[in-house]
């Protein structure tokens, strides 16, 4: 086998740690190198893993000319300029999700991932959990037929973060329609095969987050400094006819303990439900209903195995496993939803 391609990891505080057994267990890959803003993290993580290339500045990690890959893990409002800078580089990089907060930004790191030739992936780990890709593999062998609407939901209870990087729109460039909008919506894309969204009408509250008092499960009372959405709905028309409502939040009075993630697709010759993975059918023929239990083929972490995946993408010459195209798409969708609530209608997209 040729040599492993060297991967450096830009941003190493939470879920780059998700990311390193995948490096680490590629037969293509090896970690060899760390960066961060944060002199201490960047300590105790580079002793944890093992790597003693260790860059305060992520610029001087993006000019070492060995470094193959780059790996982006910062908060979303650094996707862009790290990935761009990284591609005119002339490394391959796989980024964080979301992309980047804006189509603008999506649109540049594309220009600049067509000038140098080099991959660019959007680390969405849904794609890679067992339960999806037999879903999808059912889907791709047509059993729902033509999937005309969608419902997908990504709702929790008392469960918004409240670092800045998330709370705050300068550094997160929104709430959990970026956050966490982001995975069920590009799930629930990738199943529909992709159908081109032609307009959009979407609401974003914050409510909760401003009453006295205000907490979250997933990191205590909610800093004055949240000034993101807390929840959202939209309504989303594609080209095909079909249709999608969404709904995200990180504060909701909805029954659930964790997080309500859903997908159900609904189409002319079957419905699915998502992560229950069950096929819904119904036999005009004998007027029975039927439903059938997907079983998972596939198992392992699923961040782990996006950044096999791509690692394996570069070493072989294929496309990007998550093409930046595909997340255009997505954020293109949360955009108009945010302007579509400023505007208050329903916007052409
Ligand atoms: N796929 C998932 O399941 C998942 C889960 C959580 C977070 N995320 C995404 O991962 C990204 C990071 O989230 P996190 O939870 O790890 O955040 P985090 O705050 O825990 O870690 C981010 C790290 O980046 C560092 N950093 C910030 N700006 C930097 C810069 N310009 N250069 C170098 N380092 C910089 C910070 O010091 C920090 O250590 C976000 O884009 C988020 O949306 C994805």
């Amino acid at each position: 086998m040729a040599k492993r391609l060297k991967v450096g990891v830009i941003g190493v505080g939470g879920i780059a740690n998700v990311h390193f057994p995948g490096w680490k267990e590629s037969p293509y890959a090896e970690l060899v190198a760390l960066s961060d803003l944060d002199a201490a993290t960047l300590k105790r993580v580079g002793e944890a893993q093992g790597v003693s290339l260790l860059y305060e500045k992520p610029e001087d990690l993006i000019a070492n000319k060995e470094i193959d890959i780059v790996d982006i893990c910062t908060p979303n409002m650094y996707h862009r300029p790290l990935a761009v800078a990284a591609l005119e580089a002339g490394k391959h990089v796989i980024c964080e999700k979301p992309l980047a907060p804006t189509p603008a930004d999506i649109q540049q790191m594309i220009e600049a991932r067509d000038k140098s030739g080099k991959l660019l992936m959007t680390a969405q780990h849904f794609r890679f959990e067992g339960s999806s890709r037999a879903l999808k593999a059912e889907i791709d062998r047509g059993v729902l037929g033509d999937v005309y609407h969608a419902r997908s939901w990504m709702l929790r209870r008392s469960g918004a973060p409240t670092r800045p990087g998330f709370i705050q729109k300068k550094h997160s460039g929104g709430g959990p329609c970026i956050d966490i909008g982001v995975h069920i919506l590009d799930l629930t894309l990738w199943m529909m095969g992709h159908p081109k969204p032609v307009s959009v009408s979407g609401i974003t509250q914050a409510k909760l987050s401003k009453l006295p008092g205000a907490f979250s499960n997933w990191g205590g009372p909610i800093p004055d400094s949240f000034d993101v959405e807390e929840f959202a709905a939209a309504f989303v028309r594609f080209d095909t006819g079909a249709t999608l409502v969404l709904e995200v939040s990180w504060l909701l009075n909805h029954k659930t303990t964790g997080e309500d993630m859903q997908m159900w697709l609904y189409g002319d010759k079957g419905g699915a439900h998502w992560p229950a993975n069950e096929l819904l059918f119904t036999s005009n023929e004998t007027r029975q209903h039927m439903n059938v239990q997907l079983t998972n083929k596939e198992s392992g972490a699923p961040h782990a195995k996006e950044c096999m995946a791509f690692a394996e993408a570069v070493a072989n010459g294929l496309p990007s496993p998550v093409p930046a195209e595909q997340s255009l798409d997505v954020i293109t969708i949360l955009d108009g939803l945010y302007r579509s609530a400023a505007v208050g209608k329903e916007i052409a997209l």
